[in-house]
């Protein structure tokens, strides 16, 4: 993870870079540095454990001068080696040289043990600094800057992408290997950038480039307006892609909301309509028939976390309606587990961030066995996307809150669209089901209260098991991720016929079990409640409205229409579990957009 960002230019150098690392916190924000060039000439460091505003606070107090600077890099944490501190937070750095690190360093022990045997010191526990010490070790035997980081970079192994200034010449390296890394120049203004992502770019670059991966990337002050390629063996290289920058910067903020998550559950009912416009009327269209000419013998889907969860919806609305055999990998499994994957079949990849690197992975693993690759995704002109033959947007708009919620519903909602046949059907089915299911979900948002109060009563036990059967049990598995990740409580996710294999013995009075109930195996359901209620332990029911009998077994119970939602239902239940957890954690006092040990984008293995 961590988000990387360079510049070069006539402005001041470090707003650009705090611009940059703040529409970069996503990927991280343990802790958030910058290293400028003074007037002197010398290298200058500013960084702080914890989220930017902590760096800002730093910099607020510096006079405006020190500040000044027109070669800056900066880098937004999410730790792997060592632990949340300043000595920790990037650049690590010298008098010479200052690096920023995104991705993991696979053979930092032995290099760390082999450089401390031959007299070198480090300052922090990273494998980041690893790259640093051997850069500063080869400028000292009298190589250039470009030589000194590509000895590095050949020494170290694992994905990683690397920013390095130095001072003795005005210039910038990067390199990157299985991580993302842009260039962009602004022509008029002679300005050079680098960044983990052409969002960090968007009002700053209008050239973008793309360099391919182990291809060294010098940018240069004395010909600003240039960004020159090399390969290995130092030969120009033309291995990267040029594109023209076509991203707006998309403002977002909380508006009355307290947090962008409640926002988010929010805006599912609208983000529906307009996702029906862009499938029914709009460009999607066109996509979803490229779609339906696929002929595929197999599909595999592999995703991370809550994608992961969409990909068990929709291999179910795949495997019952196309009726094509489908697998669901996490992606993280996927790439090791050798799969049968042949040129017949198709590889799906689902992502709201289009950079989760175990997903970028599988889909790379699918490309290069001759698969025709697909991606469910949010964010346009993200590397998934890029790579992928054909791409649904879920058009979710920009997801904020670490915790995806309208992109889950969305995910869904376009794998359910690409697993019917629109162009035969009568279209105006499905449109009265997203209808309907914008409705009910707008009726259970403003029955809000009601989960609150439910939050209220139930917020301090100690454990929560979340139930469902058929495709409810997807969504116990996202509900009770969704209260782990921002409510820090234990929850697990379990088919509800599998509570008697195991996890029932961690029934009493104060474990929760979080029930599901669809109008499909209702019975089976009821008894599995039933079990829970024999050992005592708290019943929050989500089931089929004026159910008396559900009612009276739970503690606590809420009833939604489930009529005319056919296998939409799940999704409706999700806005509740969505809903329970924020609340949850609301009286936890968690930080709920930016969740401790998080980052909204997940770009390391
Ligand atoms: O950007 P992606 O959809 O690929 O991200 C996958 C997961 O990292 C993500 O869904 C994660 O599990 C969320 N924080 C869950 O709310």
């Amino acid at each position: 993870m961590c988000g990387i960002v360079g510049y070069i230019g006539s402005q001041n150098g470090v707003d650009v870079i705090v611009e940059g690392l703040s529409r970069l916190e996503y990927r991280g924000y343990d802790s958030a540095g910058l290293c400028l060039k003074d007037e002197s000439g010398n290298l200058v460091q500013f960084k702080k454990a914890g989220k930017i505003e902590n760096l800002k606070k730093v910099l607020s107090s510096q006079a405006k001068e020190i500040l000044n600077s027109s070669l800056v890099i900066g880098h937004t944490r999410w730790a792997t080696h060592g632990g949340v501190t300043d000595f920790n937070a990037h650049p690590h750095g010298n008098d010479i040289v200052n690096v920023v690190h995104n991705g993991i360093i696979e053979n930092a022990t032995e290099l760390r043990n082999e450089l401390e045997t031959e007299g070198y010191e480090f300052k922090s526990e990273t494998d980041s600094e690893v790259f640093l010490v051997l850069t500063t070790k080869f400028k000292k035997e009298g190589n250039d800057i470009f030589e000194s980081v590509r000895k590095a970079f050949g020494l170290i192994t694992g994905n990683s992408a690397f920013v390095v200034m130095e001072q003795s010449s005005n210039s910038i390296v990067a390199v990157k290997r299985g991580a993302p890394l842009v260039c962009g120049t602004n022509n008029a203004n002679g300005e050079l950038f680098v960044s983990s992502d052409p969002y960090a770019l968007v009002g700053y670059a209008d050239e973008l480039y793309f360099p391919d991966d182990e291809v060294f990337v010098f940018l240069n002050q004395k010909d600003a307006k240039k960004i020159e390629f090399f390969a290995k063996d130092g030969e120009p290289s033309t291995l990267f892609l040029k594109q023209t920058q076509s991203m707006d910067l998309e403002v977002s903020d909380k508006g009355a909301f307290d947090h962008y998550m409640i926002k988010e559950i929010h805006e599912q009912p609208d983000l529906i309509n307009a996702f029906m416009n862009y499938y029914f009327h709009g460009s999607g269209k066109a996509i979803l028939d490229k779609i339906s000419e696929l002929d595929a013998k197999r599909i595999h889907i592999a995703a991370c976390g809550t994608a992961w969860h969409a990909g068990l919806v929709i291999k179910d609305f795949i495997e019952k309606y196309i009726r094509i055999t489908c697998t669901v990998d996490l992606a993280s499994e996927f790439r090791y587990r050798d799969p049968l994957i042949f040129p017949s079949d198709i590889g799906l990849f689902i992502s709201q961030s289009g950079e989760t690197a175990d997903t970028l992975a599988a889909q790379e693993l699918c490309k290069e066995a001759g698969l025709p690759c697909v991606s469910i995704i949010n964010t346009e002109g993200s590397t998934i996307y890029r790579n992928c033959d054909l791409n649904l947007l879920i058009k979710a708009g920009t997801e904020v809150g670490v915790a995806s919620t309208k992109a889950f519903t969305l995910q869904c909602l376009t794998g359910y669209l690409a697993s019917r046949r629109l162009e035969t059907d009568d279209v105006s089915i499905y449109k009265s089901q997203l209808e309907l299911l914008q409705k009910r979900i707008q009726e259970v948002i403003s029955r809000e209260q009601e989960i609150k109060d439910i939050a209220s009563a139930i917020f301090e036990k100690r454990g929560f098991l979340y139930t469902g059967r058929g495709m409810f049990y997807p969504i116990a598995l996202e509900g009770a991720l969704k209260l782990k990740e921002i409510a820090y409580v234990h929850a697990e996710g379990y088919a509800a016929g599998e509570l008697k294999h195991g996890p029932i013995a961690l029934i009493d009075e104060n474990m929760v079990n979080v029930a599901l109930v669809g109008p499909a195996l209702y019975e089976k359901t009821r008894s599995n409640i039933e079990e829970v209620k024999a050992r005592k332990g708290v019943i929050v029911t989500v089931g089929p409205a004026n159910d008396k009998d559900l009612e009276k077994l739970s503690d606590y119970y809420f009833g939604v229409n489930f009529e005319g939602l056919e296998d939409l239902s799940p999704l409706l239940v999700n806005v509740f579990t969505q809903l329970l957890s924020y609340y949850i954690a609301r009286e936890k006092g968690t930080d709920i957009d930016k969740p401790r040990n998080l980052a909204k984008s997940v770009t390391v293995e």
